[in-house]
């Protein structure tokens, strides 16, 4: 499989400027992809989003999901809706949604089963917070966090299930781990998920999240077991993205 390069707008970009900036991407990107490359927009712009990209070679996605299919579940968005419109991936347990949501290993648990009978890819976001780290608990944090979420998750093909490693000092701060640290964590999880699947394991692509950018993305994502990157900031801008591209080139 190719990295993976998906870009997490979180609160921005209002359904107009998606429209637009999904059109301006489709203009200058360029024929020959080195990654395969998603945008997981708000949910309420995710219909222009659509409008522009469905059938092109960018995929998209939301940045949350329900666990449950329909009924009185207000301000919920369920998956099956999410794959009418034409998107392939769903970010769950994000630390932001964790952090201020109050979202737990057993929501995101839920979520990935209900996004996967859904038909859709999540992309299961885990990582540690820089005291666990510093404590030297950051692999038995990170991968206890795996256990609980894909408890009863089965992987069978390719894009089953993404998994991004985001250490939470790293999102937003500036502070990139280094890509040794990024490396480690990814040869942690793969152990795992080698032990919970055997040679399905191969079909899962292990995400780096945190403060990626068009000079970190290389030497990040030329390690084993890194195999791809979610990003934030640097996804805002076309000339980042396209930046990005052409690093993994
Ligand atoms: P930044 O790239 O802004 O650090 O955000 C990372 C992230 O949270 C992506 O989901």
């Amino acid at each position: 499989m190719k990295p993976l390069l998906a870009l997490n707008w979180k609160l921005q970009k209002g359904p107009a400027e998606a429209l637009s900036w999904s059109k301006s991407l489709l203009e200058k990107l360029p024929s020959n992809l080195a990654a395969d490359l998603a945008i997981m927009s708000p949910t309420i712009s995710l219909s222009a989003v659509s409008g522009v990209l469905l059938g092109s070679k960018v995929a998209f996605g939301a940045q949350d999901v329900s666990a449950q299919g329909k009924g009185a579940f207000t301000g919920e968005t369920a998956a099956a809706w999410l794959l009418e419109l034409g998107c392939k991936f769903a970010v769950i347990g994000h630390s932001e949604r964790r952090e201020y949501h109050g979202e737990t290993d057993f929501i995101a648990n839920a979520k990935v089963k209900a996004t996967q009978a859904a038909g859709l890819t999540p992309i299961l976001c885990v990582g540690e917070k820089l005291e666990v780290r510093e404590a030297g608990n950051a692999e038995s944090f990170t991968v206890g966090q795996l256990e609980v979420a894909l408890n009863g998750v089965e992987v069978n093909a390719d894009d089953s299930l993404v998994i991004a490693y985001e250490p939470i000092w790293a999102i937003g701060t500036g502070k990139t781990a280094t890509p040794d640290d990024a490396e480690n964590m990814g040869n942690a999880i793969r152990a795992f998920l080698d032990g919970k699947y055997g040679a399905a394991s191969a079909h899962i692509r292990i995400l780096y999240g945190g403060s990626v950018k068009p000079d970190n993305i290389k030497a990040l994502c030329a390690r084993s077991n890194v195999d791809g990157a979610l990003v934030g900031g640097a996804s805002l801008e076309l000339d980042s993205v396209l930046g990005m591209l052409n690093a993994l080139a």
